[in-house]
């Protein structure tokens, strides 16, 4: 894996390869004690897209963060709470999420060189705006890309069967035709909804399930237990449901294992790799997007960083946009060198 930086290359020419590695060593073996610790040198030394066009043809996989709030991106990009990647993979140009602000959205993506009309398929991880609103650049751009969406009704107005029968059904044939829905002339309890919004008349595709894209990239789906839609109406009234939020993740196969890019993880990112190994994509060599860790505390995420490495063998991570500060120095002392600072601007290439 390389990764390509402006950074990098100074700080080669200045010190030693060895060198270089004992003091991200002992910043990493400091970061514990100190409260403040300095940024690494491997901190500097992954940051920045300098130079069109982003993607080398001879990789199997580019990654370029185009959304993020921490990172030192190159001229043009501003940063913003929220995230998108973009992907060169098997000739095709993917795009998942689209940050908070389409107008950011643009001007980032502009500025690492690529514009909407150059993305061939795009993914939304969930309903939330920091991952969905740059969407609205890109229909206007691009209005027959292909989305790929998860089936939420709550949250992206996915087609919805339901029944509008109700309690005492026969009751309808007492009303009259004028009062009962659809004047009595459907059936109820197959009412189906198909909203407009945001994707209305886009090119959308909603996955249920996991599912083959392109040769060797697969979709994901997952539903957080976390997060979702409180329902409380009878006959919930006593133990009230929870109808978990839908999210997709998507997992790229290169010759060095899977690539297993994750939106916000709020079905957690433990649950998505186990879904991940489920579809048989459990060779994970990067996990990298937004690992939703901002709410966990050290024993926590002490454990969950150990799990990643040894229980699930995950090679290396690149954690971004929900994951916090304090995962992100957990996770940086576990997987030492195997940890990516993947900001605003970074690129990672297979
Ligand atoms: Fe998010």
């Amino acid at each position: 894996m390389k990764v390509r930086t402006k950074y990098l290359t100074a700080c080669v020419g200045l010190v030693a390869a060895g060198a270089v590695f004992l003091a991200c060593s002992k910043a990493e073996n400091r970061s514990r004690t100190e409260p403040n610790p300095k940024p690494t040198t491997r901190d500097k030394a992954t940051t920045a897209v300098t130079k069109t066009p982003w993607a080398s043809a001879n990789k199997e996989l580019t990654i370029v963060n185009a959304y993020d709030a921490f990172g030192e991106p190159g001229a043009g990009m501003v940063k913003d709470f929220g995230f998108s990647a973009v992907i060169r993979y098997g000739g095709k140009t993917i795009l998942f999420d689209s940050g908070t602000r389409a107008d950011i959205f643009e001007g980032n993506l502009k500025a690492l060189g690529i514009t909407a009309k150059d993305i061939d398929i795009a993914i939304a991880s969930h309903a939330h705006h920091d991952h969905i609103a740059g969407f609205d650049y890109l229909l206007r751009e691009n209005p027959k890309v292909q989305l790929l969406l998860p089936k939420d009704f709550f949250g992206l107005g996915s087609p919805l069967t339901f029944s509008i029968k109700g309690k005492e059904a026969n009751i309808a044939k007492t009303l009259a035709a004028k009062q009962r829905y659809f004047g009595g002339k459907r059936d109820l309890a197959k009412n189906k909804l198909e909203s407009t919004g945001r994707f209305w008349k886009a090119n959308v595709r909603y996955i249920e399930s996991p599912t083959q894209i392109l040769p060797g990239l697969t979709i994901l789906p997952t539903t957080s237990k976390l997060m979702g839609t409180f329902v409380r109406y009878p006959p919930f009234g006593k133990k009230p449901k929870l109808i978990g939020l839908p999210e997709l993740s998507a997992s790229f196969s290169t010759s060095k294992g899977e690539v297993l890019v994750v939106g916000c993880s709020h079905s957690s990112v433990e649950e998505i790799v186990k879904a991940a190994s489920k579809a048989g994509k459990g060779n994970i060599r990067l996990l990298t997007g937004g690992f939703h860790l901002l709410p966990y505390d050290r024993t926590y995420l002490e454990a969950l960083a150990k799990r990643l490495k040894k229980e699930y063998a995950v090679k290396t991570v690149a954690p971004c946009h929900c994951t916090g500060h304090l995962a992100f120095s957990i996770l940086k002392q576990q997987f030492g060198d195997k940890y990516y600072l993947f900001g605003l601007g970074s690129k990672i290439e297979l």
